[in-house]
Formats: structure tokens, sequence, C-alpha cells
């Protein structure tokens, strides 16, 4: 089997190339991915020279080139993104240029080239916001749509965009929904690497608001899995979502990080909350589970502990993203703002 991955440099793409190369050693892969600041080869260093494995820069949003690369592609499983709401708030262009039109670019590609197969990555913030209240209420698949950053909405397009194709054109696709990954290889702009390498760094940790905000927690290895049941046994036109059920308070999650790196409260920052702030997602996976027998395998405790200790041995990683233009959006975001 041969796949086009877009946005293999980033967070989620690439530790879903390792683990698809770790699993099926005879499959290959093409990587397509811009190298926006998110982007990072360094990411997959130890498969740089791996057979089945190749590299291609690019944008999609050029049909061009998506024609030669996907041309003898099986499937197309499109991670390609601007990921990060507090940047769509500060801005939304990218957002609608990469996630909008781009993904519809990826869509006629895989169209003109006789209807190739389609799996599209979306997140769970298209479903909008739970109430704290309510602890029962979780998204699944029949959620109506209600995105509130710019993030949500340019996400929520897409997956509109991806169904309108199977409907009209008969594309064979897929959509999963998934939760708040964390885990190695993500940019430290994001809440949890954030926070850890603040710490490691001797700073603070920025805690939002009253630090209530709840999130649904899964490991990236365990998205990569329900993302490989997707594309393996997934019926074609359906959407799946997924989350391991681990919800948490920020507040909560800032003091575990805390306590498992040997700091107290101290160390908490409170800022200036996000505007429209989301104030709690959750998912309930019981389609994917029921249909394709898909279950997250990582405890959020000890993918946490993991994580950090990855944090503490690859800090040449993140400690070049951090000292490059990265600090200019972390100064405009948490001081200036
Ligand atoms: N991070 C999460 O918690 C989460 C949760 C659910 C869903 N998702 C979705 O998963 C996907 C990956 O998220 P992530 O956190 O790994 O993002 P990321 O920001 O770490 O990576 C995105 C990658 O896409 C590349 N890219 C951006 N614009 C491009 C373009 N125009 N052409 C080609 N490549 C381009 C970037 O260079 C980068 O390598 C996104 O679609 C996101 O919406 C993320």
């Amino acid at each position: 089997m041969k796949l086009l991955v877009t946005g293999g440099a980033g967070f989620i793409g690439s530790n879903f190339i390792r683990y698809i190369l770790n699993k099926y050693p005879d499959y290959q892969i093409i990587n397509l991915d811009k190298l926006t600041y998110a982007g990072n080869l360094e990411n997959l260093k130890d498969f740089e020279y791996h057979p089945n494995y190749k590299f291609v820069r690019g944008d999609i949003l050029n049909s061009e080139l998506l024609e030669h690369i996907a041309a003898d592609c099986d499937i197309i499983v499109h991670f390609a993104a601007e990921s990060h709401v507090d940047r769509s708030v500060l801005g939304a262009d990218d957002f609608i240029r990469t996630n909008v039109l781009g993904t519809q670019v990826l869509l006629e590609t895989a169209r003109k080239l006789g209807n190739k197969r389609f799996h599209h990555i979306s997140t769970d913030e298209v479903f909008g916001s739970l109430p704290l209240e309510d602890s029962d209420k979780a998204f699944i698949e029949e959620t109506p749509y209600e995105p509130r950053s710019p993030y949500s909405a340019s996400k929520a397009a897409s997956d509109h965009l991806v169904r309108a194709y199977f409907h009209t054109y008969g594309l064979p696709i897929t959509i999963s929904n998934c939760s708040n990954n964390y885990g190695q290889y993500m940019f430290p702009e994001k809440m949890i690497p954030l926070f850890i390498t603040n710490l490691l760094q001797g700073e603070k940790v920025p805690l939002y608001g009253d630090g209530k905000n709840v999130r649904d927690w899964i490991h990236v290895d365990d998205h990569c899995s329900a993302v490989d049941a997707v594309i393996h046994r997934g019926k074609i036109g359906e959407t799946y979502v997924v989350g391991a059920r681990c919800e948490k308070s920020n507040i909560e999650l800032t003091k575990m990080i805390l306590s498992c790196m040997g700091f107290g409260d101290e160390m908490i920052e409170y800022v200036k909350d996000r505007p429209g702030h989301d104030r709690r997602y959750a998912i309930k996976p019981y389609k994917i589970q029921a249909e394709l027998g898909w279950r997250p395998q990582i405890d959020f405790d000890s993918g946490i502990r993991s994580m950090i200790d990855w944090y503490m041995n690859n800090q040449e990683w993140w400690r070049r993203i951090k000292s490059g233009d990265y600090k200019d959006y972390y100064d405009l975001w948490y001081k200036k703002r």
C-alpha cells in the first residue's frame, strides 16, 4: 500500500508516519509538507534514509504537484493544517487558505485521479463547547457542528467539503474527529509541552483564566492506531469520533505536571483568557470501539510521565524551536495582548 501523507512533518503526522512504517514495513509513504513554522524534518530524522519513505516539500494548494505525487498512491491521509487556536485568533488567513482551500484542492486532485481513497483528519472542536455542569454530555458522530474559533470554523468547513465530495462525486472518504492529543514531538506552543519546557527552563507556566476549562486527552500513539483502524477497516462515507475518555481541567492537568516535575503551585501564572475559550470538550468514542474494535492503550498518568521524560531527553529539539521565530509569537500572545 502506498500512502500520501500531508503534513507529515508536524506533530501528529510525523508520529503517524513512524507508527505506520514500524507496523507495516512494506508500506510506502510520501510525506508532503510545506514546512511552515510547525513543520520540522527533525521529527522524522530516523526515517530520512528509509527505503519506503520519501519527503516532498510542497504546498497542498499546488494542484500540479499533487497530481504528480498522488498519481500512484492508494490513499491520501490528510493531516496538513494550521492547527493552533491562539494563532487563529491573531489572524485567520492562513487557516482559511490551508484548512479550507487546501483541503478542497486535495479533494479535487483525488477526484481527478479517479476517485482516490481519502482520509481526513479533523478535530472535536468542530462541535463547539460543552457546559461544565453537565458532565454526562459528550460529542458523538451525530452532534451538530457549532465551531467557535477561526481554527475550528476552518476545520468544520473542511469536514463539510470532504462529505460533499462523497455525496456529490462518490469520492471514497472517511473522517476522524479526534480530541486533544499529547505526546512526543508536540510543538511547544501547545499547553502541555509549553508547560513542561517552561518548567525545564525554570519559568512559570501561563494558565488561562480560571483554569477550569476541560479537555479530553488522548496520547498521539492512540490517535495513530485509531487512524490506522479507520483507513483499513472504516466504512466509506463515515465519520468516527476518537477520544480516550480522559477529561481533565486545565488546573488539574497543570498541578499534575508540576507535581511530576517536582514543582509547586507557585510556578503557576494566571494569564488573560483566550477570547471565546471553549469551556469543555468530551468524546464518546463508542462507534469506533464497537465497529472497528479500536481501544486506546496508553493511560494518562504513564503517558504524561513518558512525555516529560521525552522533553527532558530531547532538549536540543525544543530549545531550538523556542529560541527561533516562536519567541516573537510567545511575546505577542502572552505579554502584549
Ligand atoms: N493537535 C491536536 O491535538 C489535534 C487534535 C485533533 C485533530 N488535530 C488535527 O490533526 C492534524 C495535525 O495536527 P498537528 O497538531 O500535528 O499540527 P501541526 O501544526 O503540528 O502540523 C501541521 C503540519 O502541516 C504542515 N502544513 C501546514 N500548512 C501546509 C500546507 N499549506 N501545505 C502542506 N503542509 C502544510 C505544517 O508544515 C506542519 O508540518 C490537523 O489537521 C489538526 O487539525 C489535531
